[in-house]
């Protein structure tokens, strides 16, 4: 392919601020720096603004377009005037996209093409937050390398990805979306998921470009309702948000995308303090801002901007290099420069910044090279497929399991499999879907019936709907509260059967963005065909199909096997018939807090102790006076169908110096007569400090497979980065004292240790 911009004179190197001195700076990072100073220094304003603006394609819309009409999206692109677009689906779209821009443009900068690649592309893969409950940092790097690779044969060569916001709330639609309530396991899942999208070089072809989104704080939204305020000071933004996106920003992540809420008053889009203070001064991060869908210009509506032009001031002094679909940059940018308000070096910085992504990615050696037809016949979707069989089975959690009902023992000859979900192939690829075609899942029901005995007789009955007609991403399901006609049908079955396999749970578009929800409940009338079959037959074994999680006190209480499956992707039903026959051998441990009641949300287990912690003497203490304490299921949480013992955790000193580590080591048996493996979770508590600390923070894990009777002992290097937080005095920083260290197999069930820490 012709290299382009032969012509352009490459000059020196522009004032970065990145290195200390220019013999720090490595000859390819001199190169790429010569070359953005080069191209910037041939761009008019007008070119500048243009790379700061993005655009979407208008075939998958996902929020409310700007006016500008494709006539003139068509006019910008030729005249080199747009940085970007998204949603612009294959390769000839994605080609004729650049070719309009390349072959017409004077100044001949390539865009790059983003897209919603949340989790998997056509391949789809478990939720991020069913993924998450894997707790295997190697099968999620795998799932965004196949996702990329998937990607870019379709001309896409940027994910808005990974989404690492912390989120407590299961009323939060998009907390499907995250890895869940933990700061250091989202921040693992965080490396992992650009690892996995961008390689080690990201003008590899068969990589993408990574996104952390959304910055900052956009998961503890208010009462769980999506786009809400964000009311937390600086203890929780640095302690419990920001974590993962220090994680992201350290792995190399190109870009990140801020965030439609404020939070303490100020729209994050509109934050300098987060995007130039933190994420671009403290954290040295060399990557471009993009803003959420329209952030920009929702400053006015959020009372903090009185127009376009004004946001535009904004937005561009507070470090959002590109505007998505807003029309505010193009509106504004030019004018503010021209009248003064705003300096054009801030333009020239945040160009500089894409350009840089840009050369990164070798869009200048190649403007094409991510929109290769041929890849996309080499797609081995076989072989991805069995990958996401793979990670779907690990991402399953079992909650329950009594009467040794699971795995489905070879004596059952007929199972009923029940539920508006149970013959479902579009729920399991669950929202956010990118190109995961509709009803392209595995059933639970194909599922079992693929992996049966072929003596064992399979009936079915969907019993209810969950809801009829049309949905999809800008359309949610209307949920069926009336029609109860198929119930009668489905208790017969159940009565016939050996045993009940009930498939309940969401929609695939009940979570997602714009999908928060007052209950978190089974909706419609799942509960009734639930209680209705319960009382003919009570060997049920309840698979969940959800993106969020959900209230099943009931459940819990009365049903004797319950099954956490997620809404599980392309291969989903396999997934679940491999665990349910005990092809595998549940490994999944909850990501989030499972509530008794969902007015017990925001719920999570690091929280603060109070002044006033659990009692049995008074009722004067932190809890709800209506319900049992604590959550029904607690982070970290999960069975197998063997069991593990824990011997006394040891520490190799009680005593940790400065500068020094130590070992805490413990003894896992598993002492069940199948092989199994155990996700050990090592936290920590601080338990005095300058600000209150958790009463317990996840500080490591470690995934051990055993076989039957056999031990193993794990080892965890405890060191003073481990007990760091950020302190009262604004810095992270580990303080001398007293700290608890504990370990088991979730965060409930721990055996605790002391810690003396001295500076
Ligand atoms: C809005 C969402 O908040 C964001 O996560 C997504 O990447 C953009 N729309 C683009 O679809």
């Amino acid at each position: 392919m012709k290299k382009i911009l032969t012509t352009i004179t490459f000059l020196t190197m522009g004032t970065l601020g990145l290195f200390a001195q220019s013999s720090d700076i490595p000859s390819s990072v001199k190169d790429v720096e010569r070359k953005v100073d080069s191209v910037l220094s041939q761009m008019t304003l007008e070119e500048k603004v243009g790379q700061m603006v993005q655009y979407n394609g208008s075939w998958d819309l996902t929020g409310p377009a700007s006016g500008t009409d494709n006539k003139q999206k068509e006019e910008r692109l030729k005249n080199g005037l747009v940085g970007s677009m998204l949603n612009v689906i294959s390769v000839e779209a994605t080609r004729e996209a650049q070719r309009l821009n390349m072959e017409n443009s004077r100044i001949k900068i390539p865009l790059m093409f983003g897209y919603d690649v949340i989790h998997g592309y056509k391949t789809i893969f478990p939720v991020p937050l069913g993924e998450t409950a894997s707790w295997d940092l190697e099968a999620m790097e795998s799932s965004a390398r196949i996702a990329a690779i998937e990607s870019v044969a379709h001309g896409i060569n940027w994910t808005f990805s990974p989404m690492i916001d912390i989120s407590r709330d299961a009323r939060w639609g998009r907390i499907m979306e995250g890895s869940g309530e933990d700061p250091y396991l989202t921040s693992k899942v965080a490396v992992a998921k650009v690892k996995g999208y961008q390689g080690d070089d990201l003008s590899n072809p068969k990589t993408i470009a990574a996104t952390a989104k959304h910055f900052a704080g956009y998961g503890l939204a208010e009462g769980g309702k999506d786009y809400n305020a964000v009311n937390i000071g600086k203890n929780e933004l640095h302690n419990v948000v920001l974590p993962p996106f220090h994680a992201a920003a350290d792995a190399g992540v190109a870009t990140f995308m801020n965030s439609f809420n404020t939070i303490d008053g100020v729209p994050a889009t509109g934050s300098e303090s987060l995007q130039r203070e933190i994420l671009k001064g403290d954290w040295n991060w060399n990557g471009f801002v993009v803003s959420d869908w329209g952030s920009i210009a929702e400053m006015i509506p959020h009372g903090f901007a009185k127009d376009k032009i004004h946001a535009a001031q904004i937005a561009v002094k507070a470090g959002s290099d590109m505007d998505m679909e807003g029309g505010a940059y193009e509106a504004g940018l030019q004018q503010l420069v021209a009248e003064g308000k705003i300096d054009e070096a801030l333009i020239d910085d945040a160009v500089r910044r894409i350009l840089r992504v840009k050369f990164k990615m070798g869009l200048f050696d190649d403007p094409y090279r991510y929109m290769d037809e041929d890849l996309i016949n080499s797609i081995a979707y076989d072989e991805h497929r069995k990958t996401a069989r793979d990670i779907a089975k690990k991402s399953i959690v079992l909650l329950k399991n009594e009467k040794n009902l699971l795995p489905i023992a070879n004596s059952v000859n007929k199972i009923a499999v029940i539920g508006p979900l149970a013959d479902d192939r579009d729920t399991p690829i669950g929202n956010w879907r990118a190109q995961g075609e509709t009803n392209s899942a595995v059933s639970v029901l194909e599922g079992l019936k693929n992996a049966v005995a072929e003596n064992t007789e399979i009936t079915y009955s969907k019993g209810v709907s969950l809801g009829e007609g049309e949905r999809s991403f800008l359309m949610p399901l209307e949920i069926n509260e009336t029609d109860r006609s198929g119930i009668p049908d489905a208790v017969e079955k159940a009565k016939q059967a050996n045993l009940v396999v009930m498939v309940l749970g969401e929609d695939a578009f009940q979570s997602g963005e714009g999908r928060s929800q007052a209950n978190v409940g089974l909706a419609g009338l799942q509960m009734e065909l639930l209680k209705e079959v319960q009382k003919v037959n009570s060997n049920i074994v309840l698979v969940l199909i959800n993106g969020r999680p959900l209230e099943i006190t009931w459940a819990s209480e009365n049903i004797p096997a319950i099954v956490e499956a997620w809404q599980l992707g392309t291969e989903s039903g396999n997934a679940i018939a491999d665990v349910l026959l005990g092809k595998y051998n549940p490994s999944g441990k909850l990501p989030v807090s499972f509530p008794r009641s969902v007015g017990q949300e925001p719920l999570y287990y690091n929280h603060l102790n109070t002044g006033r912690p659990y009692s049995e003497q008074h009722v004067t203490y932190a809890h709800y006076s209506d319900i049992e304490n604590g959550p029904l299921y607690p982070f970290g949480y999960g069975l197998s169908y063997t069991d593990f013992e824990y011997a006394e955790p040891e520490l190799s000193s009680s005593t940790l110096n400065a500068g020094e580590d130590i070992t805490l080591s413990v003894q896992i048996t598993n002492s069940g007569d199948v092989k199994g493996k155990e996700v050990v979770q090592l936290y920590i508590h601080d338990l005095v400090a300058s600000l209150a600390r958790p009463v317990k923070e996840l500080k490591g894990f470690e995934l051990v497979e055993l076989g039957p009777g056999e031990s193993k002992t794990v080892e965890f290097t405890i060191s003073e980065e481990m007990l760091e937080f950020y302190s009262a005095s604004g810095k992270w920083e580990a303080e001398s004292g007293e700290f608890e260290l504990m370990v088991g197999g979730n965060s409930e069930d721990v055996k605790t240790l002391k810690l003396n820490y001295q500076k």
